[in-house]
Formats: structure tokens, sequence, C-alpha cells
């Protein structure tokens, strides 16, 4: 019988434990060889440690344990780190996922040492090389013997750059597997009671992207157009976990939160889940909940001048921002909320892509 080939799976942030969980799970369910590689990208308990526990995650094999560093220093160390673990346990394959500098230093890591490298969300395209994850995306996507395109359009943008059609596979996104995987245990969770919030009457927002809250006057915008959308639309609460980086820029930069904004603490994926479905709408400048909105068929605004999820603005349920002024924001807030929303088939895939990663690698 043919031995079964070993994957390293690397992964380094929030986004990629959840959507690596449902190929963790069927590597598991296959008895397919892997290990979990983590960079520490990210590393705080409630970015981290809380998916692998709710999720029932394996903790990782290998932790490097390299947060807070900025991108050349994450490069460097991840690169040489993930090196060193990938020379002694010799993998048949490396399996990363989406766009982080995690993502990058395991396919460049991978690729000196002549191991395959397949990436899972291959294809997604901004067309913005300022923002690092575009620049991360292209090299990887460079770098890899496989992609695992979640869409068409992925497809379609890998094929207009000349990579191998033969390297490409269309596989849906897994974080429709997980939407799907985790939906009892989302349905039945107790945070809206727990914040005493209703269903249909909060705003959720999430933002976190480098280009907005690095950037002050993108960030002032967006503080000012949330407090905007709060004083028009009385008797709807806007929630706002926050991610870390945006927590540590607001406190550096003096800001202050309008008043009547909730703020709470990054929550868990099953909180998080819950509170996605049951929102009004959503206002987010993050890539996996523009994925989540689709699927959970909540409408939604992001606060970006360009998307790599395209799929979401032309199936009519994702408006974009550009600029993020704060009249904007109100503007695209009330425009997806007056609109008839005629929710199609799901962009992202029908929850078995993890099936189809794991059956090409095995
Ligand atoms: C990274 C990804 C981004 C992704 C996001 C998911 C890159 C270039 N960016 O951005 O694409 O959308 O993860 O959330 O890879 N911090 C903590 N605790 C943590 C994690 C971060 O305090 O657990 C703080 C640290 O000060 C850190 C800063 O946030 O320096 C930024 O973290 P980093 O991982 O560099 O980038 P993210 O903004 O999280
Ligand atoms: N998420 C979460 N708790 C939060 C905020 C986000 O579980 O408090 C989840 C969200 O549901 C999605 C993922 O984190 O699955 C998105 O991660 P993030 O926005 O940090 O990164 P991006 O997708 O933009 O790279």
């Amino acid at each position: 019988m043919k031995k079964k080939s070993k994957i390293a799976i690397i992964l380094g942030t929030r986004p990629e434990i959840i959507k690596m969980s449902p190929v963790i799970h069927e590597c598991i369910k296959k008895n397919v060889p892997f290990f979990i590689l983590h960079t520490g990208q990210h590393y705080s308990p409630n970015m981290d440690s809380v998916f692998f526990k709710d999720l029932g995650l394996p903790k990782p094999k290998y932790n490097l344990g390299l947060g807070n560093l900025n991108y050349n220093e994450q490069v460097g160390k991840f690169t040489r780190g993930i090196s060193e673990i990938l020379k002694k346990e010799k993998p048949n394959w490396v399996l990363v996922q989406g766009d982080t500098t995690t993502v990058l230093a395991g396919a460049l890591a991978a690729n000196k040492l002549g191991i395959k490298v397949a990436h899972h969300e291959a294809g997604l395209r901004s067309y913005d090389t300022a923002m690092l994850e575009e620049v991360n995306r292209i090299l990887t996507d460079n770098l890899s013997d496989v992609l695992f395109a979640p869409t068409k359009t992925s497809v379609n943008n890998l094929l207009k750059e000349g990579i191998d059609k033969k390297k490409i596979h269309l596989t849906g996104n897994t974080v429709v597997d997980a939407v799907k995987r985790y939906a009892a245990s989302y349905q039945k969770n107790q945070i809206l009671k727990k914040i005493g919030l209703k269903k249909d009457k909060y705003f959720l927002v999430t933002a976190h992207r480098a280009e907005n809250v690095d950037n002050p006057e993108r960030l002032e915008n967006i503080l000012k157009g949330l407090d905007l959308v709060k004083k028009h639309f009385k008797g709807v609460e806007i929630l706002y976990p926050l991610h870390p980086r945006t927590k540590k820029r607001i406190a550096s930069l003096g800001f202050k939160m309008p008043s009547g904004i909730n703020i709470i603490e990054p929550v868990g994926y099953f909180e998080m889940l819950q509170l996605q479905k049951n929102a009004k709408l959503i206002i987010t400048d993050s890539g996996g909940v523009q994925e989540e909105a689709a699927t959970l068929r909540v409408p939604l605004v992001t606060l970006r001048d360009n998307t790599e999820r395209p799929e979401t603005v032309d199936g009519g349920f994702n408006v974009l921002v550009p600029g993020v002024r704060p009249d904007d924001i109100l503007a695209a807030v009330k425009t997806m909320l007056a609109k008839k929303h005629q929710w199609k088939k799901n962009p992202f895939g029908d929850g078995k892509s993890a099936g189809r990663i794991v059956a090409r690698l095995s």
C-alpha cells in the first residue's frame, strides 16, 4: 500500500487557525500524517489558544513563539525557525492558508528545502501592492506547487498570471466548512444574552487592517463614521470586538472611542459567529468576516478601498467605502439596509473544501 504523505500545517494567526481547523479535523478523520507548526505571530490567548481549545484542535507540535515583531523581522525569523523544523521533520508537503507573513515564510522555507508547497486561498487579488497581504499572496502563489483557489474568480486571476492550469484546483474556502461544522455550537452560544443584545438590534464592527488603523486619518474617519451611524440609527447598538492592533493604535494616538460604541475584547469563534448571524448589518475590514457574512447571509459594509473578495460586492451583499470618510460610511450603511437582498448560491463554496484539499495532498 502507498505510504501516505506527511503534511506540515503551518499557521500563525487567528484566521489561519480557524480556516485550517476543518483541514486538521479531516487529516485526523482520514488518518493522514500531519503536524502543526505555529509561528506565534498571534499569541494573546484570545487571538490564539482560545481557538485551539474551542475548535477541538490538537496543540501545535511546534510553536516558534515569535510574536510582536515588525514585518522584516517576521519574514526573517519565521523563515529561519520554520526551516529548522522542516529539516528535522522532512514533510512531503507544506500547507499554508491565506496571506499573512507566516504564509509567505512557510512558502519561502519550504521552497529553499525543495519541499512542495500547497497554498489554500490562492489567487485572491486586491491589485494593491501597498498591502503587505497582497505581496504575500503573489509571492506565495508563485512559490506553490499546488494552488487551492476558493472561487472561479481566484482561478481566473491565477490563469491570467500565467500559473500552470494543472497546479490549480477549485476547492471552495474552508471557512464555509468551519461555519457549517460549528453551527450547533454557535447557535446555542450565550453571548447575546450575556451582553444584553437582541437580534437585529445591533451593528457588529471589526476593523484592524494596517492600512486603516496605522493611518491616523483613516482611523479617525472610521471612529467618526461609527459615531454618525450610532447617532443616525437610534435604538441600534454598535458592538466592536477590538483587535489588539487597533487597541494599541487608539491608545498610542490618544484617540477616544465615541461614546455609545460598545467595545469588547476579541471573542471566541462560536461567540463571533453568533454575533455575526444576529447582527442587523456588519461593518468590517476583515477578509474572513466578508466570507462569513456572505455565508451567514448578513448584509455587509467593508471599510476598504478595494477587496480581494469581489464576489461579495458582485453578489450585491457588500459595499466598499473607499477613503472611509464618515459621511460615506453612514451612506453605505443606509444603502445596504434599504436594499432587498436576494441571496444567491454562496460564492465561497459548499463546505466540503477540506475534503478536497486533504484528498489532493494525501
Ligand atoms: C495579521 C495579518 C493580517 C490579518 C491579521 C488577522 C500580516 C501582514 N497581517 O495582522 O493580514 O488580517 O493578522 O488578525 O501578516 N498583537 C497582540 N496580540 C496578538 C497579535 C497581535 O497584541 O495575539 C498586536 C502586537 O502588538 C502586534 C500587532 O498586534 O505587533 C500586529 O500583529 P501582527 O500579527 O503583526 O499583524 P496583525 O495586524 O494582527
Ligand atoms: N473572529 C473571531 N473573534 C473576533 C473577531 C474575529 O473569532 O473577535 C474571527 C472571524 O469570525 C473570522 C476571523 O476571526 O473567522 C477573521 O480574522 P481577522 O479579521 O483577524 O483576519 P482576516 O480575515 O482579515 O485576515
